[in-house]
């Protein structure tokens, strides 16, 4: 008998989350209900933060945190070129140019104390500093840059239900917004969604203007024509807006977002296990003490190289193992090609060039049992073994 076929994430979803959002569709408000402003709560409350505003996707939330920070053209954001391009796309958005600087060889995160010894942050007006596959990302050699004014957006997309040593990943004492996805392969889901927690009630605000095309109440008790319809637009905004029912089931999934961070850290612990001191299999950092990693990704690196890496992601799913390459650096897509970036800018990010060609995301999702754990593992150490014989590799 064939084996199911593994992918590389998966949502889970029971009857209680799909109670909830039946529940929520027989409300009178199906988009901007109750439970929008009761997700955000309790989304602040679980991750430490005063604030917190949720867009109708991850993007949306890039977006707005890159205008409430006040970016625009002429301003320059320094990313890593390791992420999925919407980390560096919500600087173009705005008209803001992005800066790449290259990538810690241990931890794949924004090396973020050398781009700063570097002068890479010289003259930035914020930083998009991302926590690939969930482990978070150093913020503290930003935090000089910080008290000098330049704002820093933490791409924590992957990082839900994250720690650092001192505060959960999105409490705000080291960034001054934390931008999350809920796509479903994400650690929780609303179907599409995004969330931006905060310290500060000004971004807050901003935020939420930013969301609902620029609206701002203003009524006037004494005057005729500013009844309490009445509204201004000062500033652009769009429709970003996620539905009532989204957020019910975001409040369900919240629930048990600690018990599936748990999960996934006992699958990323039994992989180590299982892969630990394999010839040619390089495992992801472990954080740091005090840190919870998220785990939403478990990226490997194949030391041989791109071709060995090639040949493992076909051969893994001829046995119905299900990886992916997260992520083809940002400076080689067509549109940065297009807007000066490219081959030259990588010869810059050598670090980010070697994990180009080695890396690739095993299976990690709570519902993996520990028989698939085990099945990935042995197809890994087996293919490993085979000799890189066919032409194209
Ligand atoms: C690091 C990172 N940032 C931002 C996003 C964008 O999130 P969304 O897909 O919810 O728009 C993603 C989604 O894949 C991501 O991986």
């Amino acid at each position: 008998m064939t084996e199911p076929f593994l992918p590389y994430g998966r949502q889970e979803i029971d009857d209680h989350d799909v109670a909830a959002v039946v529940e929520a569709l027989r409300d009178p408000f199906i988009t901007q209900g109750p439970r929008v402003d009761a997700f955000e709560r309790a989304f602040a409350d679980a991750h430490g933060a005063p604030h917190a505003v949720a867009f109708a996707n991850g993007t949306a939330a890039l977006h707005a945190a890159a205008a409430a920070a006040g970016l625009g053209p002429g301003d320059e954001v320094l990313t890593t070129p390791l992420s999925f391009v919407a980390s560096s796309n919500c600087a173009l958005f705005v008209g803001a140019r992005p800066r790449f600087a290259d990538v810690d060889p241990h931890t794949a995160n924004l090396d973020t104390a050398r781009a700063v010894a570097d002068g890479h942050a010289d003259g930035v007006k914020a930083v998009v500093a991302v926590s690939l596959a969930g482990l978070p990302v150093d913020l503290e050699p930003l935090q000089g840059l910080r008290d000098r004014g330049v704002a820093i957006i933490e791409d924590a997309a992957h990082a839900v239900g994250a720690r650092r040593a001192n505060e959960p990943v999105g409490a705000g004492g080291l960034a001054d917004m934390t931008c999350f996805s809920l796509h479903p392969v994400k650690s929780m889901t609303t179907g599409e969604g995004g969330i931006v927690s905060t310290a500060s009630a000004e971004l807050a605000d901003a935020l939420r203007t930013f969301r609902t095309h620029g609206i701002v109440r203003r009524s006037e008790p004494d005057d005729p024509l500013l009844g309490p319809w009445h509204y201004d637009i000062d500033t652009l905004g769009f429709n970003y807006r996620i539905t009532d029912f989204q957020c019910a089931l975001g409040l369900s999934q919240l629930e048990r977002l600690p018990q599936w961070v748990a999960a996934r850290n006992r699958i990323a612990a039994r992989y180590h296990e299982l892969l630990g001191g394999t010839a040619g299999l390089q495992l992801p950092a472990e954080p740091r003490a005090g840190e919870v990693h998220g785990r939403h990704l478990f990226v490997v690196r194949f030391t041989e190289g791109a071709r060995r890496r090639r040949a493992m992601f076909d051969a893994l799913r001829e046995v119905g193992v299900g990886t992916q390459l997260h992520y083809i650096p940002i400076p080689r897509h067509g549109l940065y090609r297009s807007l000066g970036y490219g081959d030259a800018t990588m010869a810059e990010l050598p670090e980010a060039q070697a994990y180009y060609e080695q890396a690739l995301s095993l299976p990690m999702f709570p519902g993996l049992t520990d028989g698939d754990v085990e099945r990935v593992a042995r197809e890994v150490r087996r293919l490993l073994q085979a000799p890189l014989t066919q032409a194209i590799w």
